[in-house]
């Protein structure tokens, strides 16, 4: 494992008007989510508003991937490109991650967004995946290890019959968009333990499908999917190390855990 960097307060200050970028973004396209939108008018929105602010959007050009935004539709787990022909329709979840450049920092989030009326099934796969999301943040503290992490993430996943992707994980975030360390959202033997140290910026990602813990990767290159064809959901956070606690820097609100009032500030 290699250096994690640990960043000053002005840092994490750069780190949060990014996330306030990213979260502002996000807000306007789930506002935009309903039947008959296409992932591209998705895409095309989040260019030109973080263009707008000033910011420029991470994941374009990033590994020569092609877009600003990844938007994954129901067994699709993460990295599905935005396209003219992948059009929303009602009963879809559709999982949106992007993540915004500012003053030489990024920030990165993803929220999974229901189209339409979805399945009662549906709304609490996708109510699991963010508790999990906040579970892993919960240990996001000086004083605890990275694995922590990982675990709280894994039980309160698999508590609830789900599983937890293992083949993509969360990252350290900063000047580059995939920092050390890695962080899985489960725990295996022999994994990198370090300690959680005060200016560490990790950016936390269950990906949790409602099936099987395997996925696939089309022939795009990019898009994974769930191999048995079950839905998948993906929260994301970036949030800082702080002596006060984890600081949320996306602060995206959520349709299902009211956790903001008590974390950001
Ligand atoms: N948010 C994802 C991640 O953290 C997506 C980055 S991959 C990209 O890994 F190529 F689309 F940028
Ligand atoms: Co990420």
């Amino acid at each position: 494992m290699g250096r994690i960097i640990c960043k000053s307060a002005r840092e994490i200050e750069l780190m949060q008007e990014a996330g306030r970028i990213v979260a502002d973004t996000l807000h306007l396209l789930a506002q935009k989510v309903q039947p008959g939108v296409s992932t591209l008018e998705l895409d095309r929105l989040a260019f030109e508003h973080m263009r707008r602010a000033g910011a420029y959007p991470s994941f374009k050009g990033y590994r020569g991937y092609p877009a600003s935004l990844c938007a994954s539709i129901n067994s699709e787990v993460v990295h599905g490109i935005p396209a003219a022909d992948r059009r929303l329709q009602d009963g879809d979840i559709v999982s949106i991650d992007l993540g915004a450049r500012w003053k030489g920092y990024h920030a990165d989030a993803a929220l999974t967004v229901p189209v339409g009326t979805v399945l009662e099934s549906t709304r609490r796969l996708l109510r699991v995946t963010e508790e999990a999301l906040w579970a892993g943040i919960d240990q996001a503290r000086f004083g605890g290890k990275l694995q922590d992490i990982g675990r709280a993430i894994q039980e309160h996943v698999e508590r609830h019959g789900y599983s937890v992707v293992r083949q993509m994980v969360g990252h350290g975030v900063g000047r580059r968009l995939h920092e050390e360390p890695q962080i899985p959202n489960y725990v295996a033997p022999d994994q990198p333990n370090p300690a959680l140290r005060e200016g560490m910026t990790l950016a936390i990602e269950p990906m949790v499908n409602a099936g099987g813990p395997e996925v696939e990767i089309l022939p795009d290159n990019w898009t994974v999917v769930t191999q048995d064809g079950s839905l998948s959901a993906h929260y994301e956070h970036t949030v800082a190390i702080t002596k006060g606690g984890p600081l949320i820097l996306t602060p995206w609100r959520s349709m299902f855990v009211d956790r903001l009032p008590r974390l950001v500030f």
